[in-house]
């Protein structure tokens, strides 16, 4: 049995029909830029996250680039990041002028760990960046304590959790409706990569947030700066949603719920088989989140050994992430070295990401436990 790790032709073929007929309608009417559905679906996307404006850019790395400088934050500032993650949380601070400082991560969450970021602030810190990874939400209450308390900006890096939720009160408590990621910050940023939960057909990324002179900063930093067509009032860049992939985009997000709910169903089945192989460590969902699993991934001790033994049976596995980021070349002139962010070092040592998308089958899910029982069986995978 073949298990991929996504099925994009298996999404196509459930939106096909409502994809081409909203193509269609681009192109008849041609307003490829900024057009009709680019601004309907920047509507939805805001409406979707709980928040009063969207503003589509050309991918999630834009998102945050944009949103640091519409925030007035560059040369000379200091921005939190999480040490894993993907590296354009960090490439993006460092992309409008500022520098990234890497803060270790939880090790049961893998999200940024709040307790530790008071540590990392000077003078120069201006803002946090909390990842949502894998599609958790990270543990946001006491990050926008410590925020409010510093003066810090919070925007969210959200590019991995359309439409997950983070209850204040914990789950077993008086939780109410919950909030979505990219709700809570000054800003949520987003990616519409074609594998994201919700991902479009090319490039593309969303700001979503409350305050209008940011939006206006932010509709005018996305368009050459545009006041009026050909009135630039800032130096702004080339990075619009382009209207077709807004069209593609909204006729997803009718269904992002429903394949997220699949998505948790997956990862329970997962978690469920994989409970008792000794040598797996699965990740439970914190108590505050609902997670929405655009990875799901556990992690072992011979990560590599497990990895070679599901690829050579069929299954696309992957390593997300294999270095952290401070300890990529990119980051080298910043100085800092291996033990510097234990969880990270652990977390991008042993942990391995399973097939997961809506369209996975029970079987395949099945399939590929009964692979990494088999490694463990053979001693493969050592003991806890
Ligand atoms: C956590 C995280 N941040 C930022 C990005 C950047 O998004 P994009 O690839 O759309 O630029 C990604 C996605 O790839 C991501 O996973």
């Amino acid at each position: 049995m073949k298990v991929p790790f996504l099925d994009l032709q298996a999404q196509y073929r459930e939106v096909k029909k409502d994809v081409n007929s909203a193509l269609r309608r681009i192109f008849r009417r041609s307003d490829f830029i900024l057009g009709e559905e680019e601004r309907l679906f920047e509507r939805e996307f805001a409406r979707y996250c709980g928040r009063k404006f969207g503003i589509g850019v050309n991918s999630g790395t834009d998102a945050l680039i944009l949103s640091l400088r519409a925030m007035g934050i560059g040369a000379g500032d200091e921005v939190i990041v999480p040490a894993f993650t993907f590296i354009a949380t960090a490439s993006s601070v460092s992309l409008a002028g500022a520098t990234p400082v890497f803060v270790d991560v939880d090790e049961q969450t893998l999200n940024i760990d709040a307790g530790r970021i008071e540590r990392a602030l000077t003078k120069k810190t201006r803002a946090v960046i909390p990842v949502h990874l894998f599609g958790q939400p990270a543990d946001m209450i006491p990050l926008l304590k410590i925020a409010r308390k510093h003066n810090l900006k919070v925007i969210e890096d959200a590019a991995q959790a359309h439409g997950a939720l983070y209850y204040e009160g914990g789950k077993g408590k008086a939780r109410g409706a919950g909030r979505k990621t990219g709700s809570m910050g000054d800003a949520g940023c987003f990616s519409f990569y074609p594998t994201k939960n919700l991902g479009g057909a090319g490039d593309g990324g969303m700001i979503v947030l409350d305050d209008e002179r940011l939006y206006q900063r932010l509709i005018m930093l996305r368009d050459n700066g545009r006041k009026s067509r050909y009135e630039h009032r800032i130096i702004g860049y080339n990075s619009r949603l382009d209207t077709l992939q807004a069209a593609v985009l909204g006729s997803k997000l009718k269904r992002l719920d429903a394949w997220n709910d699949r998505r948790r169903i997956c990862a329970r089945m997962y978690t469920d088989l994989l409970q008792d192989i000794s040598g797996v460590n699965v990740f439970d969902e914190s108590d505050y989140a609902r997670h929405v699993y655009h990875i799901y991934c556990m992690r072992t001790p011979d990560r590599d050994g497990l990895v070679g033994h599901l690829k050579k049976n069929g299954v696309g596995v992957m390593v997300h992430y294999p270095i952290p980021l401070h300890l990529q070349e990119a980051y080298r002139f910043l100085g800092y070295k291996r033990g510097d962010f234990p969880a990270a070092e652990k977390a991008a040592k042993e942990i391995i990401s399973l097939p997961m998308h809506p369209f996975l089958k029970n079987s395949q899910i099945r399939f590929v436990v009964s692979l990494i029982k088999q490694y463990a069986t053979a001693g493969g995978v050592h003991a806890r």
